[in-house]
């Protein structure tokens, strides 16, 4: 009894010398949530928190209405659909998609997303969106024009804007639209998400035992990822049959942006009535059109996407620069070409 107790203090007495003797212990969880750490580093609450006070806000329901369109009313029975056409899903992933956060890369997302068995698509990952300070940047405000203007500023806007203009569905109710954050706000970034050195992980838990400088660790957590997504629009090459000068297209690139981002929506028809597949007839079809000023050549729907008629119609968005590249466009040419031999 009296060793047991001994023991027992010695053992307190030995764990309080090994965690004294450990200078960078961490203070907090790989998985805790930059945000979190940020808010204990001095940063002010995002607007953008979701208002869980709203009843019937739940992230359940957000993760549903994101990924089905549809889930169970506050006071029971289930909502209509957001939209006819789409699910936020057909667009968006909801994991991180680069490699490195603090560019938009479209080559490194299209290798990380063979790797990781991701969508390659023209809208950006919710994975992070919570993290961001603007939304629908860069050329976004020459297709939007006005409407941009509130969605730079606010993710509920962004949200809103993108449920009518891309979903083209009907509106989130309040409900809705704070659940839909509330999900969000599960996919916010993770202390590991920064891949932060060493040295760089005891600056911030020095900072957050209150013996280093907060300004200088918010700092640098907030080089670690871009606060915005942007966003540049190009227009295809002047002449299609030459293709963009001096890039010469590599099919085996080509195949993967076929397989992972058109497929994606077009297979069996799955987001669109114009169906894709692998068969030579298709690759033929699409090499038909190629050159020319139509709306089946992939130069155009790529780069001008297809426009939404009036009365509601799903329709394809247009790829920026940050989401593919001349050189990827390029690629699938040379892919649809070697297919349709
Ligand atoms: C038909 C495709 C499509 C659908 C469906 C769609 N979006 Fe989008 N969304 C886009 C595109 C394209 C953008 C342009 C900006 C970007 O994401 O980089 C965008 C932008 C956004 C943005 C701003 C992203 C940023 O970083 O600038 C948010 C937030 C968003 N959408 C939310 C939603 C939600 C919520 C839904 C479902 C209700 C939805 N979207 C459905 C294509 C779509
Ligand atoms: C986010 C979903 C989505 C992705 C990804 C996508 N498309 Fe589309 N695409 C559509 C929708 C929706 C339409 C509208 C046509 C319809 O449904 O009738 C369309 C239209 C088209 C059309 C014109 C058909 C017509 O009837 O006007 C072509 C050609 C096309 N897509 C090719 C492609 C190629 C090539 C890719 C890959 C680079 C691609 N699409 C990626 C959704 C998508």
């Amino acid at each position: 009894m009296r060793i047991g107790v001994i023991s027992g203090f010695v053992l307190m007495a030995l764990v309080a010398m090994i965690a004294s003797s450990l200078p960078d212990r961490p203070v907090v969880a790989d998985d805790t949530e930059v945000s979190v750490i940020l808010g204990l580093l001095g940063e002010p609450p995002s607007p953008n928190r979701a208002d869980m006070s709203v009843t019937g806000a739940s992230a359940k329901r957000g993760e549903e209405l994101v990924k089905y369109g549809i889930t169970t009313r506050p006071d029971g029975g289930r909502t209509t659909k957001q939209s006819r056409h789409f699910v936020c899903t057909s667009c968006h992933n909801q994991v991180r998609e680069d490699p490195d956060l603090t560019v938009a890369n479209p080559q490194a997302r299209l290798d990380y997303a063979r790797t990781n068995e991701l969508s390659f698509l023209q809208g950006t990952t919710f994975y992070g969106t919570v993290n961001k300070k603007s939304w629908y940047n860069g050329d976004y405000y020459k297709k939007y024009g006005d409407l941009v203007e509130p969605a730079r500023k606010s993710l509920r806007e962004a949200i809103h804007l993108c449920a009518i203009e891309c979903s083209q569905g009907r509106e989130l109710e309040p409900w809705e639209m704070e659940s839909v954050l509330a999900y969000f706000w599960t996919l916010g970034y993770r202390l590991k998400d920064l891949d932060l050195s060493d040295k760089e992980m005891a600056t911030i838990q020095q900072a957050l035992r209150g013996e280093g400088n907060n300004a200088e660790a918010r700092e640098l957590i907030h080089s670690k990822y871009l606060d915005h997504s942007p966003a540049t629009f190009i227009a295809p090459p002047d002449d299609r049959k030459a293709g963009a000068p001096g890039v010469e297209g590599d099919p085996e690139n080509g195949k993967y942006i076929y397989e992972l981002s058109c497929l994606h929506c077009h297979e069996d028809e799955r987001y669109s009535f114009f169906a894709l597949d692998n068969t030579r007839m298709t690759f033929r079809f699409l090499e038909k059109h190629l050159f020319a000023y139509d709306r089946y050549s992939i130069y155009q729907v790529v780069r001008w996407g297809t426009s939404p008629l009036t009365g509601k119609k799903a329709y394809m968005p247009q790829y920026t620069a940050e989401k593919m590249s001349v050189q990827q466009l390029e690629d699938l040419r040379a892919y649809i070409l070697s297919q349709a031999r």
